[in-house]
């Protein structure tokens, strides 16, 4: 069995985090949400994976390599374009061979990962099997309608008028029977080739496609609320690990992972926290559920419930609280006269400012 991971699509998102970067890079708990799932497919026992790259193909290999620091074998496939999951499939005919494989979008974070779903497709080779999850938005997803015993009947991509809240998760398990049904397909309107119709047109031939449900399932969706949230989750089962240095006047709290050459000075860390590599914590209280990436300083501040992105600074500001914080930002203090708010923010920024 071989993997297929999506990691194209074009460089450009509308939100300032990853305007700049993939968005299978977007750090949880400082490792990219595309790591997770790399290794929930080594976990899996699956060793050859293909990625799928676009336009950030460069950042991708930078930070996946071979892959055997994960315990894979990375094929990288360029696509000229995103057009389409079913489109990814066509392109990777050659790499997929006549294998059985399970599609996973880089974007998509599962927690428990899917190897009891893969042991369960290897014993029954359903020709599909797909995973979902109950979603309070479903206009953003794929939507499947199941009947009264539970077998898909119908699936949609993107509805405005969705059958169910039951929206497809980027996982998807296939046999080569997908291949025929990604050549017969057309674009949406939307200009994609779709894996959803892909999967229509086998339920549509009787093929056999089946379902599970699942929770705890997340996706880069710009909601900062939600990345909040997963990250908390992933950082309550992060390991412990003290590689930085820590002088005798700081205390560090509950699980808190110090990387290599992150240096900790007259501090106050309560986990669960990550400092990352090369940080510098000096002076300031860094509260639960807080990933500060490498290379950042944090100094003479509070900070709690929140992410901080390589080669930041927060110097002289109390208190930040549930707050996303790009690459290289800069957080200070303003000048006390005039009393004003100072602010470089970037598109699609936002700030809150309490006073
Ligand atoms: O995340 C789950 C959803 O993913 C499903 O509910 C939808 O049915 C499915 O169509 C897909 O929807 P999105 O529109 O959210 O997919 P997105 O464009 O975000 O692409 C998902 C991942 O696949 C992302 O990591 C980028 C990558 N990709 C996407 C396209 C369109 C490619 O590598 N190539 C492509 O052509």
């Amino acid at each position: 069995m071989k993997a297929l991971v999506l990691s194209g699509g074009a460089g450009t998102r509308l939100r300032p985090i990853t305007h700049t970067s993939a968005k299978q890079l977007v750090p949880v708990a400082n490792k990219p949400v595309l790591f997770y799932g790399l290794e929930a497919i080594a976990d899996a026992g699956i060793t050859e994976v293909g990625i799928v790259v676009g336009d950030t193909a460069e950042e991708i290999r930078e930070a996946v390599g071979d892959g055997s620091a994960l315990g894979i074998r990375v094929t990288y496939l360029p696509q000229e374009a995103p057009l389409g999951l079913a489109h990814a499939v066509l392109i990777s005919r050659d790499f997929l061979g006549d294998d059985d494989f399970v599609m996973y979008l880089g974007d998509n974070f599962i927690v428990g990962g899917i190897t009891p779903l893969v042991d369960a497709f290897r014993a029954e080779r359903p020709e599909a099997q797909i995973l979902l999850t109950r979603v309070p938005n479903p206009t953003s997803f794929g939507v499947a309608e199941l009947d009264a015993a539970g077998a898909v009947v119908g699936l949609e991509e993107k509805p405005a008028k969705p059958k169910s809240d039951l929206a497809l998760v980027g996982v998807y398990l296939f046999t080569p029977a997908v291949h025929e049904a990604v050549r017969a397909i057309e674009p949406s309107a939307r200009g994609e080739l779709e894996i959803t119709h892909a999967m229509q047109w086998l339920i549509d031939a009787d093929r056999d496609v089946r379902s599970t449900v699942i929770s705890g399932y997340w996706k880069d969706t710009g909601n900062v609320t939600d990345m909040l949230e997963v990250n908390r989750s992933v950082l309550e089962t992060v390991e412990p690990l003290d590689r930085g240095t820590v002088d005798d006047a700081s205390e560090i709290i509950g699980r808190v992972r110090i990387e290599p050459g992150a240096h900790v000075t007259n501090s106050r860390i309560v986990g669960p926290a990550i400092i990352g590599a090369g940080t510098v914590v000096s002076d300031a209280y860094v509260g639960p559920f807080t990933s500060v990436s490498e290379d950042c300083r944090i100094e003479d501040s509070e900070i709690e419930y929140s992410i901080v992105l390589r080669g930041s600074s927060v110097i002289g500001v109390r208190r930040v609280e549930a707050s996303l914080i790009g690459r290289d930002v800069e957080v200070t203090p303003a000048p006390r006269n005039p009393s004003a708010h100072r602010l470089v923010l970037g598109d699609h920024s936002k700030v809150q400012i309490s006073s």
